[in-house]
């Protein structure tokens, strides 16, 4: 159940990220699943369902995405293209509830008409000739080695200094600094030998947590992953103790 303060004014609209929330990297249990939807129902309320990452989902059991639950016409379903493809290419999709289409239609066509069509086009065939699913399984099957790879070496060379959290889905970790008063060196080791991992208070407004820094593994192989952990946990033995 979700419950929340009488006087607050009900939503108009939810919006959620159930495979994968960013930064933190949590997925949404089933009951929460249900009970978001029965509270935008009470509520009479959208839920906007930002579903990246949900193709990258490696452990746990089988979830159903919010909009296969919903039988109210109540969420509004958005994929992108940018995690299984790549970012720059621009292109996702929304499954909406009947009574919107025509109102996204028109928002759409003020914002910037429409997305180029070429690359529109040449998507489609590669959704309607089968290499997009193939493709997902390529891409699951060599993220998931590279996932396994990084926690392991991770954990093998910098559990003195971080503690690594493993979420179910997505492509990168956070690692929590075991102490804070390490930051500042760390931060320099980090530009020193050119390794990128962002900070996690750049997505806070107020940062509230604790220090942890968050590292993409998807993108990098398993030789890059070695070399780079290896050089880091180094780099930080040299300088911290
Ligand atoms: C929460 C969230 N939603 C969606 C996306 C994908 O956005 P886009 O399709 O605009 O690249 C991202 C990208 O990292 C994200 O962090």
């Amino acid at each position: 159940m979700i419950s929340r303060p009488s006087k607050q004014r009900s939503p108009k609209i939810i919006y959620v990220t159930p495979s994968h929330q960013f930064p933190l990297g949590m997925t949404m249990s089933l009951a929460r699943r249900t009970a978001l939807i029965d509270f935008a129902r009470t509520c009479d309320a959208y839920i906007f369902e930002d579903d990246h990452n949900s193709e990258f989902r490696y452990t746990g059991p089988p979830l159903p995405c919010l909009q296969g639950l919903d039988n109210a016409g109540r969420v509004i379903y958005a994929g992108t293209m940018s995690k299984i493809l790549y970012p720059s290419l621009r292109l996702g999709y929304l499954l909406a509830p009947e009574q919107l289409v025509e109102p996204m239609i028109k928002i759409r066509a003020v914002m910037d008409q429409h997305s180029p069509a070429i690359d529109q086009a040449t998507l489609a065939r590669f959704l309607t000739e089968g290499f997009f699913l193939s493709h997902i399984k390529r891409m699951r099957k060599l993220y998931s080695d590279r996932r396994e790879f990084f926690i392991k070496q991770f954990n093998n060379l910098l559990s003195k200094y971080f503690i690594l959290e493993i979420p179910e889905a997505g492509l990168h970790f956070v690692a929590w600094l075991r102490r804070k008063v390490d930051l500042p060196v760390i931060t320099r080791v980090c530009a020193e030998i050119g390794i990128r991992p962002s900070p996690l208070s750049s997505c806070f407004i107020k940062p509230e947590l604790n220090p942890a820094l968050t590292f993409g593994f998807a993108a990098w192989s398993r030789a890059q992953i070695r070399e780079g952990l290896a050089k880091f946990a180094s780099s930080l033995n040299a300088k911290l103790h």
